[in-house]
């Protein structure tokens, strides 16, 4: 039995194919500003590169903030619940989930079963999310994929006042004019972020085991400095980005089976 769950996120835009319940293929495409039809070519993607066509499908699970416009999808569930059963399925001892993806971060908290006791969401700008970074990856002309690394080559961290991307942008520009050393400036922005996180974990309530999903997971730098500050481990997914719709993929075949 082959099920789909589709996230269609803020950047991207993400397919996971699950044959009887196991990971079978997955697809990611950016979202760009044509969500709905993203979302179709998404699927036709991840589909053709199996060979499989959409009649093969059983269900249809979609997520993410786009997900009210995915019509071929049976069904359409937040992604607080796509991503608590995504991670909980990956580490069931699971009891709090951060997720940061393009524009929002979201902090869950489970109970022992999985279930979601409590949620925070911060969707309303884009302040130290994934855009923030990418924003500062380019002013600072350093691939996206490369600036957790770099800021962790030093101890210093470079003062950054906010986590508004307008206004660190601007922060970061007089940074680099006064000829301020790169990784100093991640450190100190990579900083804010753990800082502005801190703050919505400890209104959720922390508890082990912490799991972080979105793709920002992929910056080691978020990840390292946290668990520093946190002083406790973080559980990395195998597929960072596509928790997610991992998860849908996974409701869709609780679904089915009924
Ligand atoms: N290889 C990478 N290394 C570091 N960071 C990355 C990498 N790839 C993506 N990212 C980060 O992941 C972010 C996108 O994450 P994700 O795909 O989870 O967002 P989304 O689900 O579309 O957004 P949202 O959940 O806010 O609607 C990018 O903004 C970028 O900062
Ligand atoms: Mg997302």
């Amino acid at each position: 039995m082959l099920t789909a769950g589709i996230d269609v996120g803020s950047r991207t835009t993400k397919v996971v194919i699950l044959d009887d319940g196991n990971y079978l293929t997955s697809g990611l495409l950016p979202t760009g500003a044509n969500g709905p039809e993203r979302a179709e070519e998404a699927l036709k993607m991840t589909l053709d590169e199996k060979g499989l066509l959409l009649t093969d499908i059983d269900y249809i699970v979609a997520t993410g903030y786009g997900r009210i416009n995915v019509s071929f999808a049976q069904e359409k569930i937040t992604e607080i619940t796509c991503h608590a059963l995504g991670a909980y399925a990956e580490f069931p001892n699971t009891r709090t989930i951060i997720d940061i993806g393009g524009q929002d971060s979201k902090v869950i908290r489970l109970d022992t079963a999985g279930r979601v006791e409590d949620f925070i969401m911060n969707d309303k700008c884009a302040a130290g999310t994934g855009r923030f970074l990418e924003v500062m990856a380019e002013n600072l002309e350093i691939p996206l994929k490369e600036i957790g690394r770099v800021s962790l080559q030093t101890a210093k961290a470079a003062p950054i006042s906010s986590t508004c991307t307008v206004f660190a942008e601007s922060e970061v520009i007089s940074l680099v004019a006064r000829g301020t050393d790169k990784a100093e400036i991640l450190r100190g922005l990579h900083l804010a972020i753990v800082k502005r996180l801190r703050g919505m974990i400890h209104r959720v309530g922390l508890e082990e085991e912490l799991t972080m999903t979105g793709g920002v997971c992929l910056n080691q730098g978020v990840r390292k400095l946290l668990e520093e500050n946190l002083k406790m481990k973080i559980n990395v997914p195998e597929r960072p980005q596509l928790v997610g719709a991992y998860g849908a993929a996974r409701l869709a075949r609780l679904k089915v089976a009924k």
